[in-house]
């Protein structure tokens, strides 16, 4: 558990604030720590500032738009707000979106975490002696870099790297910079590699949101492949309490794994989401399931990501508090109360579409 007074008086700054995992970040510091928050963030396509309602006029939050490859910009926040702590979200995540586009993607994920790096670096280096020893950087990356599992085995902190996509080698660059800076200069960071999130906010071009908009619309609902690739699901609010904790009480130097030991091969996913939209929102024409279709696979597609998460239940003593059916649950209520959300998101042009089939 965090302690009440975790923060208390001291500013934060979150990178990538303003995407699905920054903004749960955001809105957890704001509504159970007494830290202050800027939100550093470079505005791209994935963030949404409605994401974070309870930011608008209070007193404990900032937004500096800003992008993470700017070391001046970076120097200047740095020296303003005087932060106890970076938590590093800022990335381009989407993998299909990689293998179109591959050039942000070192831009953003690896020329982006050195630039940090390195601001960090100089800020740290002047500070006195008390702030440098409560200084952290906790830098935020995906259990992708260690590639995909056959059907047995867990990803634990000591696996090999092995990232297939653009995606997960630009974060596994991002994580070897950030172990080597710490390695080489002394920097205070910690390092989390987590499952795939869900949950509220999450932009609709990601598969759970993507199958909830589809199947409300009544549209076909593309599977990619057989289906049966797995992926270990993790609720978003979950997640962004494990990272106050590591950022908190986490070891100087150390990777913490974050998962909620939540397998499930895409089709199940899909099938729940039809069932429980069955649910909550009954449709005229028949159950949802016969929406299913199987489309060609994704290029390099992992077959299957599980996270061992016992080093930060036991070390940290953090558990998930949403079952993937009760976190599901609570998704698909969400999507259904929040239209204004997602329907914002789509008026502002953006096609719940295919895109990633370029490397094929
Ligand atoms: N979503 C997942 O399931 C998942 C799983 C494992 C790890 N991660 C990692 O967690 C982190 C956050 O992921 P997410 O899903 O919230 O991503 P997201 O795409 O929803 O949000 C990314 C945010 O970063 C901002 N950003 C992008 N480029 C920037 C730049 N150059 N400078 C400043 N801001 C910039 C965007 O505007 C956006 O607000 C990423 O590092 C991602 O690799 C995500």
């Amino acid at each position: 558990m965090l302690s009440p007074d975790a923060f208390a008086n001291h500013t934060i700054v979150v990178t990538g604030g303003a995407g699905f995992i920054g903004s749960a970040v955001v809105r957890y510091l704001l509504e159970e720590t007494h830290a202050n928050v800027v939100n550093v963030d470079k505005l791209t396509y994935a963030a949404n500032l409605a994401s974070i309602p309870q930011a608008n006029g209070h007193a404990r939050y900032k937004l500096e738009k800003l992008d993470i490859c700017d070391g001046n910009a970076l120097r200047r926040i740095f020296e303003r707000y005087q932060p106890v702590g970076i938590m590093n979200l800022a990335a381009e995540s989407h993998v299909d979106r990689s293998i179109d586009g591959p050039s942000v993607f070192v831009q953003t994920n690896l020329v982006g975490t050195f630039t940090l790096l390195q601001e960090t670096l100089r800020y740290w280096q002047n500070l006195g002696s008390e702030q440098r020893d409560r200084f952290r950087l906790l830098h935020v990356s995906t259990d992708e870099v260690f590639g995909s599992l056959a059907d047995e085995g867990l990803f634990t902190e000591e696996s090999p790297y092995a990232p297939n996509s653009p995606y997960s080698a630009t974060k596994a660059g991002s994580d070897h910079l950030v172990r080597a800076w710490h390695e080489t200069y002394g920097l205070p960071t910690l390092l989390t590699n987590c499952s795939n999130n869900y949950g509220p906010y999450h932009f609709p071009e990601k598969l759970i949101p993507h199958m909830i908009l589809k199947g409300l619309a009544g549209e076909s609902l593309p599977v990619y492949g057989d289906g049966m690739n797995i992926r270990d699901w993790l609720y978003v609010e979950d997640h962004a309490r494990a990272l106050a904790l590591v950022l908190d009480r986490g070891a100087v130097g150390e990777t913490y794994n974050i998962g909620a030991r939540s397998e499930r091969t895409n089709r199940e996913v899909v099938e729940a989401i039809c069932d429980l939209l069955d649910a909550q929102c009954p449709s005229q024409t028949g159950s949802r399931r016969e929406l299913i279709s199987f489309v060609p696979d994704r290029p390099g597609h992992d077959r299957r990501y599980a996270i061992d998460p016992s080093k930060i239940e036991r070390a940290l003593g953090w558990q998930p508090r949403e079952s993937f059916s009760s976190g599901m649950a609570r998704t698909v209520r969400w999507y259904l109360e929040n239209k204004i959300w997602w329907e914002d998101i789509l008026r502002r042009g953006y096609r719940v579409e295919r895109v990633g089939l370029e490397g094929r």
